[in-house]
């Protein structure tokens, strides 16, 4: 019988996803998308068994573009000297485990609380931009910067380059997980290259004058010493975590607060008492995930689910769905933060490229919905709005979000 879900699936369209996966674990949980030839992983139970096993399932083709780049393309790379290597998301063991110890040893949750009076600071210099305003997109005058903010203070990138590395890393999403046209991606190319040229600037200037900032602490690590980690496996560190940090957020704090101003109960519910709103975000995160779907690279043949995958296949784990995986989560389509098994939500991945930023993601997302939450409990989705969603496979979250006080 043909499979009812490998045509109908759009891996692109990200506006209502979770019907047709529904369905897909109910009937058919694991399916080859034609579209972008991936297979599609649906339950938490296959999505968790392959993230554990990472000798099997690659992390490889993370941040490889949908569509090849084609010979221009790469031309036009060499030609600027666009040399990013695998560090952390696209690595695999023992270059991985090299990194990944010597990053874990920044983003500690010891060390973020210490950024926490800069965060909150962050956090309220923003809401007051809202004060007297009745109605606004709180997308463009708060959320899609905020997190850019607070990741530049920790790294020690200046506040000014905000608005540039926002734009360049826009592109990359683009350019990686959406589908652009040949002229597109020459375009979006065009773009990466000041992006490159601009980290390893600055990790250059970080190395001559180190400061008290994350990109320092990794300079001072590596005492001169490439064994360590070289500077420019530094700068491809860093390359990564000015896409990987602040893009997720910004998408999660939308979602964040599109349903719980959508539930106005549990928004008036966490204004009067600010100390539930770690556990409800952490279902937030499971109800509407911003990293919808990740990659794997299968390493050889295997079965999972009941399904041959064969060596070389990409496949597609979408951990919005494994977040509304009714076998882990009872009444999944339902928001209850109080419900048990919370640890089991996949937002963050699982394994050991388990998200590494997760510590600092969760402090600024909380803090940001204290400050919100004190300063303008009064919030509202403003009515009859349409949202819109960037057609890619990875990243959901709506462009805009109409709110009034
Ligand atoms: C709510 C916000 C965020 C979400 C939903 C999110 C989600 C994810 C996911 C799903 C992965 C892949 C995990 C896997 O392959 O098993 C990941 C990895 C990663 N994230 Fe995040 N992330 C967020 C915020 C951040 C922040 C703030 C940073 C940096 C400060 C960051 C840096 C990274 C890095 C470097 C990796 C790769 C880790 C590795 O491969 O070892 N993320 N994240």
């Amino acid at each position: 019988m043909p499979c009812p879900f490998s045509q109908s699936f759009d891996p692109l369209d990200l506006r209502d996803p979770f019907p047709l996966l529904a369905a897909a674990r109910r009937q058919q949980p694991i399916f080859h998308s034609p579209a972008i030839d991936y297979w599609v992983i649906t339950r938490h139970a296959d999505i968790k068994a392959i993230l554990r096993d990472h000798e099997t399932y690659t992390a490889a083709n993370t941040i490889s573009p949908l569509l090849p780049f084609s010979d221009a393309v790469r031309q036009l790379l060499a030609a600027g000297g666009y040399n990013p290597q695998p560090v952390l998301s696209n690595n695999v063991p023992p270059e991985h485990t090299r990194i990944r110890t010597l990053v874990n040893r920044l983003f500690t949750p010891r060390r973020m609380k210490s950024f926490t009076p800069a965060i909150r600071a962050i956090a309220q210099r923003g809401v007051e931009r809202l004060r007297g305003k009745a109605a606004f997109d709180i997308v463009a005058e708060l959320t899609y910067e905020y997190p850019a903010h607070v990741l530049f203070h920790v790294l020690g990138v200046p506040a000014a380059d905000v608005p540039q590395v926002k734009a360049w890393a826009g592109n990359r999403i683009k350019l990686y997980y959406g589908m652009p046209s040949a002229d597109e991606q020459l375009a979006l190319t065009g773009n990466l290259l000041p992006f490159w040229q601009y980290v390893v600037a600055l990790v250059a200037e970080k190395a001559r004058a180190p400061q008290d900032d994350l990109t320092s602490d990794l300079i001072r690590m590596r005492a001169g010493d490439d064994a360590v980690i070289s500077l420019n496996e530094i700068a491809s560190c860093m390359i990564t975590l000015l896409v990987a940090g602040h893009e997720t957020t910004t998408a999660q704090i939308n979602n964040a607060l599109l349903h719980l101003l959508r539930q106005r109960a549990l928004w008036e519910r966490l204004c009067a008492a600010p100390a539930g709103i770690p556990q409800a975000l952490e279902e937030m995160m499971r109800y509407d995930p911003s990293v919808c779907a990740w990659r794997r690279l299968a390493a050889r043949d295997s079965v999972i689910g009941g399904v041959t995958l064969p060596a070389g296949a990409n496949l597609l784990l979408m951990l919005n769905s494994a977040n509304r995986d009714e076998a882990v989560f009872p009444e999944p389509d339902t928001i209850l933060p109080e419900r048990g098994k919370l640890k089991e939500q996949l937002a963050f991945g699982y394994g050991i490229h388990y998200c590494v930023g997760a510590p600092l993601a969760r402090l600024e997302m909380t803090l940001l919905l204290e400050t919100l939450a004190r300063e303008l409990p009064g919030l509202r989705l403003a009515p009859g709005q349409a949202l819109e969603y960037t057609r890619n496979i990875s990243f959901r979250g709506p462009s805009a979000l109409r709110l009034c006080v």
